[in-house]
């Protein structure tokens, strides 16, 4: 990997970063596409934040990521929002435009493109989503503007889901909403095409639980998602399996959001996702 006068910088901002896995992602990208461009993280202080940004565009740098906990903060000092950022009301990706910052939500976009990589059409679809937190934002807002029919979100504490509801509904009136709380019954699932995890219920220390009773006989056809990523069969997923339903794997948002990202700093589309997921094995971020 060679770094000289006119290598070019996209990077992170967080705190922390020493865990991000979009180093090994970003700087793959670039070495496929042949760019002088190289990916690195940056650990920021809160009271730096502003700081950092206005360091993008000081230092010409290409692009960033942001991460934890600075997904909303930072869009106070970007020039401009991307209108479904500014509906999900956080941004995971800053591009400099000569020196404009622009800020973007690629989560569900990335979300979005793996449910129709693995096969699938959203467009006229009923959606469940369990959970109403920040990745069930991204997630709900891509799905409306992809053309889904109707959203049932679920989640631990209604309000929130009332809340996400009603900035859905003032942007997307054509799509159907119905918010409930997470004890999801057989009947509930009838008529519903993609069930979707958004909690972290299924997760690292938590992967022995399933967000939903595994009792529960499917109806035939439901698509099964889960965001989670670590394990890579969650018991959800492991559940639909059993049920003989395909599944679309957390993984698949994770690589294709960065990606996602990597085109809008580069203008490059890259086809990577089995070389991507393969790279994640090698480096131990998931267990496939
Ligand atoms: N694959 C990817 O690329 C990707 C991207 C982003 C996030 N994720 C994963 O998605 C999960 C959620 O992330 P987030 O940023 O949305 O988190 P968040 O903003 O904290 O939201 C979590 C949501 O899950 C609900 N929840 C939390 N604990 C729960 C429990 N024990 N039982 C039932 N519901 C529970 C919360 O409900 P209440 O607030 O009402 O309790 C909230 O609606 C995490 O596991 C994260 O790793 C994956």
């Amino acid at each position: 990997m060679k770094i000289s006068g006119t290598t070019q910088l996209a990077c992170l901002l967080g705190h922390p970063v020493s865990h991000s896995f979009s180093p090994y992602i970003h700087n793959y990208l670039a070495e496929k596409c042949g760019l002088d461009m190289r990916y690195v993280c940056f650990d920021v202080e809160d009271e730096q934040v502003e700081a950092a940004v206005k360091g993008i565009r000081a230092l010409g740098i290409v692009g960033s990521n942001v991460t934890i906990p600075y997904k909303i903060k930072v869009m106070d000092y970007l020039d401009e929002i991307d209108p479904n950022a500014a509906i999900i009301g956080a941004v995971n990706t800053i591009k400099n435009e000569n020196g404009k910052l622009i800020g973007y939500n690629t989560d569900g976009v990335g979300f979005v493109k793996s449910v129709i990589e693995a096969g699938h059409t959203l467009k006229g679809k009923t959606v469940m989503v369990l959970g109403a937190g920040g990745a069930s934002r991204a997630i709900t807002v891509e799905l409306a503007a992809a053309g889904v029919k109707k959203l049932l979100i679920c989640n631990n504490t209604l309000a929130k889901a009332e809340q996400l509801s009603a900035q859905i509904k003032e942007h997307f009136a054509e799509v159907s909403i119905q918010i409930g709380l997470l004890n999801i019954t057989e009947a509930d699932l009838q008529g519903v095409d993609f069930l979707i995890n958004t909690t972290p219920v299924g997760m690292s220390k938590q992967k022995a639980l399933c967000p939903i009773n595994e009792t529960i006989q499917p109806p035939k056809g439901l698509v099964v998602c889960d965001i989670v990523y670590t394990p890579h069969d969650t018991k959800l997923l492991l559940w639909a399996k059993v049920n003989g339903l395909q599944v679309v794997h957390g993984i698949g948002m994770l690589i294709n959001q960065a990606v996602h990202s990597f085109y809008l700093w580069t203008g490059k589309e890259v086809a990577a996702y089995e070389d991507i997921l393969a790279l994640l094995v090698e480096q131990g971020v998931i267990d496939k």
